[in-house]
């Protein structure tokens, strides 16, 4: 089993997002057992495949950190037995704490980070935090900091590119290793992504949440399965049912 943290301070930079775009192409593109675990929603639930995802989800009551740690800890043993399992863990906003001690069961953390200055100011200094942690703890794990709704070409990608903020990151995450090699772009589809118990997934969101998948299991070694064949839509298979009858 490898578990992947997204953490960090900063409320609504796309931690359940990420979480749930990463299990989305592990499960659905490779099939890979994965278990997705909310820490932030103040209700236990016990491991259950979700009817609309192709990933398991389970929660941690988030009472405190006696009950918090039993619980996750239930969580792992159940998630280890496959022992080619992938466990997600959603963080919560403004609990450096609890990130911390998340951070030392993972073997990636991702803190994703909008463009605005502050978003790259808390989610540097989580880095620091957490790779701090990581060797209090005597563990290593990759950690690094992902771009989310970042533009990807353009005027806008220009716009932002020239920001002093934004070339003072890019410049310094030349020199220490902290930044995911791809970013997560802003697509409005993404939205029900993380939010709706019936997220609606286009064929993009399985593209971009596939390669999403193949660089996060390269970074960490995990070998992935197969490529899953897509099923083509029924009216299409109809439609070379009906060619091969003929
Ligand atoms: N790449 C993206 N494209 C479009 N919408 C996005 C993207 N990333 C995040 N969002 C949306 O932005 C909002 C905040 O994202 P999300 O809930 O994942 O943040 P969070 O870090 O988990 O927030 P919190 O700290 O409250 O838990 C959500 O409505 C989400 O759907
Ligand atoms: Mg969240």
């Amino acid at each position: 089993m490898k578990v992947i943290g997204c953490l960090g301070r900063k409320g609504g930079s796309g931690k359940t997002m990420t979480a749930h775009l990463l299990a989305h192409g592990l499960a659905k593109a490779y099939g890979v057992y994965t278990n997705l675990v909310m820490t932030d929603v103040r209700e236990d639930m016990p491991l259950n495949i979700s009817p609309y995802r192709d990933y398991y989800i389970s929660a941690i009551s988030n009472k405190d950190a006696q009950t918090d740690s039993a619980e996750l800890d239930r969580i792992f043993t159940q998630t280890a037995r496959n022992p080619d399992s992938i466990l997600i863990i959603d963080g919560g906003a403004n609990r450096a704490n609890v990130d911390r001690a998340f951070a030392r069961f993972c073997d990636m953390v991702m803190i994703p980070v909008g463009y605005g200055k502050e978003d790259i100011q808390v989610a540097q200094s989580d880095f620091w935090n957490i790779v701090r942690a990581m060797k209090d703890a005597n563990t290593r794990a990759d950690v690094c900091i992902i771009r989310n709704r970042w533009p990807g070409a353009g005027r806008e990608r220009d716009r932002v590119m020239a920001k002093p903020w934004v070339r003072d990151f890019l410049e310094k995450s030349e020199m220490v290793p902290m930044l995911f090699p791809d970013f997560i772009p802003d697509m409005p589809s993404l939205l029900d992504m993380a939010n709706s118990d019936n997220p609606k997934t286009t064929p993009l969101i399985d593209a971009v949440s596939a390669r999403f998948a193949e660089v996060v299991a390269m970074k960490i070694g995990f070998e992935l399965p197969p490529r899953r064949k897509l099923v083509p839509y029924p009216h299409l298979s109809r439609l070379h049912g009906e060619e091969a009858a003929a």
